[in-house]
């Protein structure tokens, strides 16, 4: 198993998929690193939908605004934020801030452990969040955060860089850079 810092330097998005289902066994590693993801209050104010149907798979990639490569991914996993599971401590900010990091942080340690499996993925944000509802039958006051597509990669995945360190990273006070030494070199991509 790669290690944390390979995982995250070596990700990229993928927008093909081979046939390959995703193992059983895997599913559950991915769903369980899900679940270890901190959340505020330790309320994990979000659900997960497991969608493997491949004509639902179809409805998800049309209400993505037609992003057909959605359907050759053997799994989606749709993050719905709870925010009344949240509001029911955090009232205002638990429904419209922690919810919704609950369900981020929670997808991206789903994407995480999927990539340290050896799949791909994708993280889906544009999308119709009535239709996606609808699609995997959730009630309306769910909010979709993202769809995360899971399958075996095939081809060349598409490197991507970063904006340089010094112009977002600050030491102390916003403005002054931080001075960054590299750190990770020959694993993560130019810019940081
Ligand atoms: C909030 C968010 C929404 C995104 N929405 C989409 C999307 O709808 N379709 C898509 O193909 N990629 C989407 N992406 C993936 C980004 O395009 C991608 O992460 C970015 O270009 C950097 O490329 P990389 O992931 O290969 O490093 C999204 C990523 C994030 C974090």
């Amino acid at each position: 198993m790669p290690d944390i810092f390979e995982v995250m330097a070596r990700r990229r998005s993928v927008r093909r998929y081979s046939g390959e289902e995703v193992d059983e066994r895997d599913l559950n590693l991915i769903l369980e690193a899900a679940c270890s993801a901190p959340s505020a209050g330790n309320l994990q104010a979000y659900e997960i939908v497991v969608v493997r149907d491949r004509r639902r798979r179809m409805e998800l990639a049309r209400a993505s605004l037609n992003q057909m490569f959605m359907a050759q991914a053997p799994v989606h996993l749709v993050f719905l934020a709870y925010p009344s599971r949240s509001a029911a401590i955090y009232g205002r900010r638990g429904a419209r801030l922690y919810s919704l990091q609950d369900a981020t942080i929670a997808a991206t340690f789903a994407m995480l452990a999927a990539h340290a499996l050896g799949y791909g993925t994708c993280w889906v944000g544009a999308f119709h969040d009535e239709e996606v509802l609808r699609i995997v039958g959730a009630p309306d006051d769910r909010i979709p955060v993202a769809i995360i597509t899971v399958g075996r990669p095939e081809g060349s995945i598409l490197t991507t860089s970063r904006l340089k360190m010094e112009s977002f990273v600050f030491e102390e006070e916003h403005g002054r850079p931080f001075r960054h030494r590299a750190m990770m070199k020959g694993l993560i991509r130019p810019g940081c």
